[in-house]
């Protein structure tokens, strides 16, 4: 593995106990940084002590939003190994966000080598409490300093790291989740399929409209017809009707999760039926009163896997598998915290060891 320069802090944090981790509340000592300037391309990568950047208030991140991220976790095993989970697709995708949003490409493997030597520096971070894990936020953000709208030619990225318990504050109890008729987070052409900061903006309202009402998250519908499920604003959404798993395509509104992926996978390697379709909202609902809708479970990164036990649409709740977590749901989770925690074998390769135990 390449080494970076390291400049190490003088004044470590106090590492929180397990039981007290949230979501990103708390970050670690260290940070990776690396520059591009057109002319040279990426260069000067070093770690340094965590801390905050210094940017000119003209800055375009700050205007424009020229920003991109991703999210990955690695995890400590039973047997004191740390893994990652599918790095390199992630990092695949953090490209992908890349391109959509004009930004230059950052080699996979640079990528890699800044997740390991981060997390191997900070691997006493890597919390041990079962379903907690040492998140990596992966970002780069366009750096130019001049108020026009256009390109950047200086970017920054940096990767910092989390040590994190479950986002939901329910854990793996099933959440309330609202259909909106009223707001959409993308449409077809624009950057839906990108992790950039502006679809998380674009969700806020909807978020908080649905808070206030009651629930904890916002199913979006497809933004031209209002019709089709796209995604949750922080997870990618799965329902079971009768014997059929179905998702909506990835028709570039949608985010191609990482989970989203690996969960298809799995359940199509136990020999279950999973179509990738359009699916109207009203199908769904109907499914939902007349009983056909056996689960329903959101994926992600941040979420893992969460079950849906009610979903509202217009006024109307509807209660899925009396408010439980259902038999799919319930052996995706064991299965991928299987993997990630290393109880089980892996048989598609998807763990990449960090540290040795
Ligand atoms: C993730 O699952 O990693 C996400 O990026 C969701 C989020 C907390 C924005």
């Amino acid at each position: 593995m390449a080494s970076f320069p390291i400049t190490r802090t003088t004044t470590p944090k106090v590492k929180p106990a397990d039981d007290e981790l949230s979501f990103g509340k708390v970050l670690t000592d260290h940070m990776f940084l690396m520059d591009y300037q057109e002319e040279k391309g990426w260069h000067s990568p070093r770690i340094v002590p965590y801390g905050p950047l210094s940017l000119d208030p003209a800055t375009s991140v700050l205007h424009y939003g020229q920003a991109i991220f991703d999210g990955l976790k690695a995890f400590r095993g039973d047997d004191d190994q740390i893994r990652m989970f599918r790095p390199d697709r992630h990092a695949e995708r953090f490209n992908r966000s890349g391109q959509i949003m004009c930004m230059p490409e950052l080699p996979v493997d640079i990528i890699r080598q800044s997740f390991d030597a981060l997390v191997g520096l900070e691997h006493e971070w890597v919390p041990r409490k079962p379903g907690t894990a040492l998140y990596l936020r992966p970002t780069i953000i366009a750096t130019d300093v001049m108020l026009g709208v256009h390109p950047a030619h200086n970017y920054l990225y940096f990767l910092i790291l989390s040590p994190v318990g479950t986002y939901y504050k329910e854990g793996v109890k099933p959440v309330k989740i609202l259909a909106s008729d009223t707001h959409v987070r993308a449409v077809k052409g624009g950057t839906g399929e990108a992790k950039t900061a502006g679809n998380y903006a674009a969700s806020l309202a909807g978020q908080r409209d649905a808070a206030n009402a009651g629930y904890s998250q916002v199913l979006y519908l497809d933004g031209v017809n209002r019709k089709y499920l796209d995604e949750v604003g922080t997870m990618n959404i799965m329902l079971r009707i009768g014997d059929e798993v179905i998702t909506p395509p990835l028709t570039g509104t949608i985010l191609d999760g990482v989970t989203r992926a690996s969960t298809m996978q799995l359940m199509r390697d136990w020999g279950l039926r999973v179509t990738e379709r359009q699916i109207a909202i009203e199908e769904v609902m109907a499914a939902g009163r007349d009983g056909t809708l056996k689960e329903m479970w959101g994926t992600g990164t941040a979420a893992v896997v969460s079950p849906v036990g009610t979903l509202g649409y217009k006024g109307e709740d509807v209660l899925i598998n009396g408010g439980e977590i259902g038999d799919v749901t319930r052996r995706l989770y064991d299965a991928i915290t299987g993997l990630q925690y290393g109880r089980s074998n892996d048989p598609h390769g998807w763990m990449s060891i960090v540290r040795k135990g």
